[in-house]
């Protein structure tokens, strides 16, 4: 009802307004000013956790996406190997998982079939399987070892969003835990990141304040069949969600594709007037991966790429290549997905009320896939 929107066209707009407040809630009881880390409720005992030797993540959709970023920032702060698998395919294909594996499977609604049998399949070989899940009491946290609630609260539209940035938070918070009971070499970095994460929730809602000229442009492209999405990084599975977002609400051709990628084929795609979403890292840190990605916004604009760059405030290298430049915080490079996602879901939800579709009941689509 109207009521239940609070004002809001859709309970998709309105949730990508609570975001700000999702975040802050993920984090509630969790962090501290001091950068410190608690997470007494995992209840896997410190001991195990210092001998896990293999994180495998497995999820469906966009809790996926925020899988594939998980795997950067759990193997940076903690040093273990980890793998990324959509839930679909994992158990079908003989998975290497003992005792001394942490199976993190990541869910909104809890009651995902693919992820739920995932987890079976890796509680069978004996792995420990830590949910990170947004409902309360769902069978995925139930059959599972220990729970992370991303405490996004009740997310109606089927377009995942402030569950995605909150499954984000949750993940990173997993990852510097595991380094903080591990004990790396990344000790100072990540008192750092928990410091910065505290300042997260606002820079998420300063994103939020700028979105007019972004919906303007997503107005202005109501017309086309395909936009394609760069990233590279952390950028690469924000690229990606930001396909799955137009996909499953405008109906269009939409694909993400790792920057360096292009010239092994998706080059061959770009012509004239071609939408194309560049997602750029942020210069401080790893200016490598910034230099290679001006050279890729570089290369497409000189085949008649019409470029939409989402870069960081303060990154004038990009803007002479940028035929639109959405702007976002400053945040470390691993946190970046939390405020470059944002205008993506913004993008798609008017670009689909534009083309007339209904933003929270997409066709062909439910909110939880509780079929295989
Ligand atoms: C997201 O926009 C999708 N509707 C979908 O990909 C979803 O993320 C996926 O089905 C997983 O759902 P879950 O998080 O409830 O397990």
């Amino acid at each position: 009802s109207a009521a239940e929107k609070a004002g809001y066209a859709s309970f998709m707009l309105k949730e990508i307004a609570e975001q700000p407040k999702a975040v802050a809630d993920t984090l509630l009881g969790r962090i501290d000013g001091s950068g410190t880390l608690s997470l007494d409720e995992v209840r896997i005992p410190p001991g195990v956790l210092r001998e896990v030797d293999k994180v495998v993540v497995v999820a469906c959709g966009t809790a996926f996406h925020a899988g594939l970023i998980a795997k950067y920032a759990i193997e940076h702060w903690t040093r273990i190997p980890c793998e990324v698998e959509l839930a679909s395919e994992f158990r079908y294909r003989d998975p290497i998982l003992d005792q001394q594996t942490l199976v993190v499977a990541i869910s909104q609604s809890g009651e995902t079939m693919d992820t739920l049998m995932a987890l079976r399949h890796a509680r069978e070989q004996g792995a420990r399987v830590l949910a990170i899940c947004n409902t309360n009491g769902s069978t995925i946290p139930r059959e599972s070892d220990a729970v992370l609630y991303t405490h996004a609260g009740p997310e109606v539209a089927v377009a995942s969003t402030k569950a995605f940035l909150t499954q984000l938070v949750a993940c990173y918070l997993v990852a510097l835990y595991l380094g903080q009971v591990r004990g790396t070499k990344y000790g100072d970095e990540i008192r750092d990141v928990v410091r910065d994460l505290s300042g997260i929730s606002g820079a998420v809602e300063q994103v939020l304040g700028t979105m007019d000229p972004v919906r303007e442009l997503a107005r202005s492209l109501a017309h086309k069949n395909t936009v394609l999405f760069l990233g590279r990084h952390v950028g690469h599975p924000v690229a990606l969600e930001g396909a799955l977002k137009l996909k499953e609400l405008a109906y269009m051709h939409a694909e993400g594709f790792a920057a360096g990628e292009l010239k092994h084929g998706p080059i061959a795609l770009i012509e004239e007037d071609l939408p194309v979403v560049v997602v750029v890292p942020s210069p401080r840190g790893r200016s490598v991966l910034h230099d290679k990605i001006v050279s890729n916004i570089q290369e497409i604009r000189a085949r008649g790429a019409r470029t939409i760059v989402i870069a960081e405030e303060g990154d004038e290298a990009v803007a002479p290549y940028a035929d639109h430049l959405v702007r976002v915080p400053a945040t470390p490079t691993l946190l970046q997905p939390l405020v470059a996602t944002v205008p993506l879901q913004v993008f798609a939800c008017e670009l689909a009320t534009a083309r007339g579709n209904e933003v929270d009941q997409p066709r062909n689509l439910a909110k939880s896939v509780t079929v295989e």
